[in-house]
This record gives structure tokens, sequence and C-alpha cells, in this order.
């Protein structure tokens, strides 16, 4: 008898921790139950002939604002923009209106998930001055990622800047912490020096290169005082890359999407507001470091830091346009993008967006192509040439950065635990999102 699944990936090129292969996929139970699954039955077959059949690829950075303004996105749209992007799994952070700090509004946002995302979702603590103590307890909770730290400050009110508080939160709970990393006292400081109106190019100035370097210095001594591992989010210059490699021992380190593909001045003077960010998108040099940084290890993991604000708030002049970019739906066809123009390998993609979150945050279950791991896949075809267009985009805010930019290489099928929710850019079924499980 031919071994029968609910589910056969068939045809398709697989990218397995050790190598591209030729095999067909058997799933059960949404897990998979085979790699190699030749001439089995499966009530349901996905043809994936042509395509190369990733592990689900994960967004550890996203803003889904919910609670907040539905106008600008929710968490069923932002999943829906993750799952048509290829996404099988994001993380949340807790920045939201009111903001994800304390067991009650954790356990709604628990609750709410598991009812309507369409992806997995891990979900971020945000650490405050007022609940320090209860940090330890929270970032055991189900489906909860880890603690967000804003050492600087950025949109909402979390923020947590000194260096007493900040020793605090590091001492307060074992698993890794991720941090928002520019000095605030550098950024208050230098906040009179520009005006209403200014060029929307002096962001990074305001936010500049020592701004974050300062926090990032700060941060590794404390994380090295207490012994807690930090994961620097979104880094985003040269020298704390350089740094940072100095305190692997301690340090893992984000790179975002949007600073391995932007570069300033030009994206300031072409986007306006639409391409002002916390922490900047800096010029050629920090552009070149972030690609060094993928290709010698430095990098753990890429996120697209989906931050999306009204279209009208994004057009006011600077420094009254909200900082924060779109992200979710673009993350896979761009990086896919620097994949087909040689800037990186399909498998050093997969580490960075599978492997790289499963093992900085713990995930169970997911990350890599392996009997008994989750079902989710990203299916892609990395010939098809396509447009980003603003149209395509499913958060309510409508727009991207990447508006008009020509792509090789696109998602054809996201699946999340066996369910295909994604298929030639339609959303499928219903909402199956669970919460990630987390290594405590
Ligand atoms: O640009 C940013 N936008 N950086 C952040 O740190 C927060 C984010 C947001 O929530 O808008
Ligand atoms: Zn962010």
């Amino acid at each position: 008898m031919p071994a029968h699944y609910d589910l056969l990936i068939r045809g398709g090129t697989c990218v397995l921790p050790w190598g591209e292969f030729a095999i067909d996929v058997g799933v059960r139970d949404g897990r998979i139950a085979a790699l190699g699954a030749a001439g089995a039955t499966a009530d349901r077959v996905l043809d994936a002939a042509g395509l190369h059949v990733l592990p689900g690829l994960i967004d550890p950075h996203v803003h889904l604002r919910d609670p907040g303004d539905p106008a600008i996105e929710t968490i069923p749209t932002g999943t829906k923009a993750a799952v048509l992007g290829g996404l099988a799994a994001v993380f949340d952070m807790p920045n939201t209106s009111p903001s994800i700090t304390g067991a009650d509004r954790l356990a709604w946002k628990q609750d709410y998930v598991e009812q309507h995302a369409w992806c997995d979702m891990g979900l971020y603590v945000g650490a405050a001055k007022s609940n320090i103590p209860e940090l330890a307890e929270l970032e055991l909770g189900r489906g909860v990622c880890g603690v967000k730290v804003f050492a600087g400050s950025s949109t909402g009110d979390l923020l947590v800047e000194d260096d007493a508080s900040l020793e605090a939160v590091m001492r307060s709970g074992r698993r890794r912490v991720s941090f928002h990393s520019e000095d605030e006292a550098r950024l208050q400081a230098r906040r009179g020096l520009f005006k209403s109106g200014d060029p929307y190019a002096r962001h990074m100035e305001w936010r500049d290169e020592e701004c974050a370097f300062l926090g990032t210095r700060r941060l590794m001594a404390l994380a090295r005082k207490t012994g807690r591992a930090a994961h620097i989010l979104h880094v985003s210059t040269a020298e704390e890359l350089e740094y940072l490699g100095l305190y692997r021992d301690v340090a893992t380190v984000e790179l975002l999407v949007n600073h391995l593909t932007q570069v300033a001045p030009e994206v300031y003077e072409q986007l306006g507001g639409l391409g002002v960010m916390n922490p900047p998108i800096r010029g050629r040099r920090h552009w070149e470091a972030a690609w060094a940084a993928v290709r010698d290890g430095t990098a753990d993991t890429v996120g697209s830091d989906h931050a999306p604000h009204a279209l009208a708030a994004k057009r006011r002049p600077w420094p009254e346009c909200p900082a924060g970019l779109t992200g979710v739906q673009t993350l896979v066809p761009v990086m896919l993008g620097h994949v087909a123009a040689g800037r990186l390998s399909l498998a050093r993609m997969v580490d960075l967006m599978c492997a790289g979150p499963a093992r900085v945050y713990g995930a169970v279950g997911k990350g890599r192509l392996a009997v008994g791991y989750d079902a989710d896949f990203t299916l892609v075809d990395l010939k098809c040439q396509r447009v980003i267009e603003n149209d395509w985009i499913v958060s309510p805010c409508g727009w991207t950065p990447f508006h008009g930019m020509q792509v090789t290489g696109w998602p054809a099928a996201t699946v999340v635990r066996g369910h295909v929710v994604m298929q030639d850019d339609e959303a499928l079924g219903s909402p199956v999102g669970r919460l990630v499980r987390f290594r405590g």
C-alpha cells in the first residue's frame, strides 16, 4: 500500500537545511510526515512543478496596530497581507493603542489572534517602567516571542531609556529580549536643531549614526554585565555591525529589508515621507555594510518592520510625518529580487527568514523542513517577473514604499500547518492562524 497523506506537495525543489532536493513532501495532521514521498497518495495534492518549496517564511518584526485604527491595519488585514506575500508566521510588536504591557491585554490578544489571524503569530510584550517586575512572567505567556524594549522613543508611548531601568529589564526574565536601539538623550538633545518643513533627508541627520551607535554600545555593556542575550532590532549602521561582531556571546542581529534595498539621499528625494522610518534609511556605506553582514553571518534575521500609517499623515511635512513603512506583503518578493540579483543565495534567505527567527526566539516546530515540524511552506517561483504595485496591497492604508519596483521571484503559495492559505495571489479559506510556541 502506498502511503497516504492529508496533503502532498508534489514536483517541487525542496530547500532543506542540507541542500536542495527534488522530492515530494507528505503532510499529516498539520505536520511534515515525509520528506520524499514518491508514489504516495493524498486527499489533496499541491502541484509544485517548477517551484521551490521553502519552509514557511517568518517575518519576525511587524506592527499590525491591533488594537488601534482599523482604517490603517488590523490583525485580520495584516495577516492576510502576510499570507498573500508568502509568510507563514509573523511576530507582532506591542506598541499598539493601547500597548500590550500587561496580562489582561495580552490575554485579549491571544484570544483574538486565534480567531482572526490568517497566519501563525508570535506576540511581543512591551517593556515599560511600570511593568518591569512582571516581565519575567509575561515573557512565558502563550505565543509570546519575547519582550520588546524601546530604548529610544518611536511610535507610541513605550520607552525605557535610562541605564538603571534597562538593567532592571535585563535582570527580569531570561529569554532573549529585543531592543529598539537609539540613544534617547541624543535624540532629544538634537531635536531642536531642526524645524518643520526641513527636507525629509534631515531625518537621518536627527537620528544619526552616533545616536544608533551610542544606544547599541550601552546595551552591549548591559548585556555583558547581566549575562542576558540581547537581540538588536533593525541595525542600521556600519559601526554597529562591526561592534556587534565583538559581542556574539550576548548579541543577535536583525536587519530590515528596507536597509538592504533603499539608500539615502535618493529614498527621501523619491519618496518624501514614505521613506521616513526609525532608525532611518541611510547612505550607501551603511547599505554595503548591511550586505556584508548578510554575507559574513553577522545578521541573524531579516524582517520588514511593517509599520503602517495613514497616507495623509505620511504626506505631512517632516518631522510631522510619522515614522514607519508598510512591508509585510512585500518582504518576500523584495528579498527574492535580491536573490535573483545575486546578492544572497536562496539558502541564506531561508536561513535569515526561517532558521534565524526560530533560533533567536526559540520557536518550536518552525523554521525548517524536517519530519515532525509544522507543515508550513512558502512555494516560490524564482523566475516570475512582477511589478509591486499599491493596488496589490491589502493593508487598509493602501500604500507601499516599493510601488513600481520590478522584481524577479514571487510567492506562489503559502501553507500554514497543512492549510493552503494562499495560492496564485488569492487568500483561501478562512483564518487558521494559531499562536507560535516558544521554548521556555
Ligand atoms: O519607523 C518606525 N515605525 N520605527 C519604529 O520603531 C516604530 C514603528 C511604528 O510603530 O510606527
Ligand atoms: Zn518596529
